[in-house]
């Protein structure tokens, strides 16, 4: 059997009532949502009208119109970067970031945006006084990762939003690995833009995620077009989610969303924690006991997501993947993890470094059988 333990890529499997819910609205529910008066259509958009009531209550959002529905965790970074910063603005990030944030970011700076980049420690953690600092005044947004991908490292979130909310500042956290595994409420966190993909750790199924714009930020719409609302306008309406919404909507993933988000609420988010830290602890006190591996990022659990990092003295990342793989039907992901800064930053680049991110279907025996592999491969 395959152990699959590249879950902060996408998780996998998907609860079974995902994949039935997609099957479901696939076969019988397809309609387009919010567009036609006749029954299908209104079904449809009931479904995506109880998706965004459940991801604005994962989140802690009272107004259930501002998660803006979007393809992945991608496009919901895009839309609040592009959706606030104009030339001349100032924003404040990290080293620790995901190209999901550092790629638009660097089109902005090349737009005029001055980006401004504080270097995280050797464990992956920013302070939040170097932070604090770099926010001189002018600044318009700090934003930043909520858990680090590559590491599984985790910010001081909490603190920041209280702290830029006192400032006058906007904050945005990506919660591409923390949604699902971590509480989140925009709310007491004082976060003003969250982006979060419905793919990782709400087990929703890839084609999914959302933004949720707090209270009062304006956001310039990333996209124009059809929104079934306000037809006779040729101008972009100004009501939330039509406003940030344009196009078709994925209702057959975002059934498959809503399945995602009931199934975890019923799973308990507290457990689900608890069973993700389990295996973590299992794996960090496990490769610490293999000869010539080396683990990156934060040795407490307690401030540890889902993702670890190591490398074997002498092996090639790249190499051991594909070992794992080949002899063992082992998956997990090698390599930069598509945040070459975040290596820098632990000085595994350009090599960069074996992530394994086990998921709520991972077992404690697949873990065994996950480190036995590696304890085989380092031996030679
Ligand atoms: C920290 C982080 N941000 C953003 C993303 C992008 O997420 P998506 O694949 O949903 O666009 C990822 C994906 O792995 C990630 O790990």
């Amino acid at each position: 059997m395959t152990i699959y333990l590249d879950n902060a890529a996408t998780s996998f499997p998907k609860p079974e009532p995902v994949c039935a819910a997609v099957a479901r609205t696939l076969r019988y529910g397809a309609a387009n949502p919010g567009r036609g008066g006749y029954r299908l259509s209104l079904a449809a958009g009931r479904v995506v009208l109880a998706a965004r009531d459940a991801a604005a209550q994962l989140v802690g959002m009272p107004d259930p119109a501002r998660i803006i529905f979007t393809a992945n965790a991608t496009e919901a970074i895009n839309l609040a970067l592009f959706g606030v910063l104009q030339p001349g603005d100032r924003v404040v990030t990290t080293s620790m970031e995901h190209n999901a944030v550092v790629r638009p970011l660097r089109a902005l700076a090349d737009r005029g945006v001055e980006v401004v980049k504080v270097t995280a420690d050797a464990l992956g953690f920013v302070s939040p006084a170097d932070l604090r600092e770099a926010c001189t005044p002018g600044t318009r947004l700090l934003a930043m990762t909520h858990c680090s991908n590559v590491t599984g490292t985790v910010q001081a979130i909490e603190e920041l939003g209280r702290w830029c909310r006192t400032q006058g500042i906007l904050f945005m956290v990506d919660a591409a690995q923390s949604a699902g595994l971590l509480p989140i409420d925009v709310t007491e966190m004082g976060i003003d833009l969250l982006a979060v993909p419905g793919h990782k750790g709400l087990l929703g199924p890839p084609g999914t995620g959302f933004l949720c714009v707090g209270e009062g930020v304006q956001v310039k719409p990333l996209l124009y077009g059809g929104t079934g609302t306000r037809s006779t306008s040729d101008r972009q309406p100004d009501e939330l989610p039509e406003r940030l919404e344009s196009g078709t909507l994925n209702v057959i993933g975002l059934a498959g969303l809503l399945a995602g988000l009931e199934y975890l609420q019923k799973a308990g988010p507290v457990r689900v924690r608890e069973h993700e830290r389990a295996l973590l602890e299992q794996l960090l006190g496990g490769l610490r006991r293999i000869p010539g591996a080396t683990l990156f990022g934060p040795v407490d659990s307690q401030r540890h997501g889902g993702a670890l990092s190591f490398t074997l003295e002498g092996g090639d990342p790249t190499e051991l993947g594909h070992r794992l793989d080949a002899e063992h039907d082992i998956c997990v992901r090698v390599g930069l993890h598509c945040a070459p800064d975040a290596h820098r930053t632990i000085g595994t680049f350009p090599v960069g470094t074996v992530r394994v991110s086990p998921g709520w279907f991972n077992t404690h025996e697949e873990i065994d059988r996950f480190l036995a592999a590696v304890h085989s491969l380092a031996a030679g």
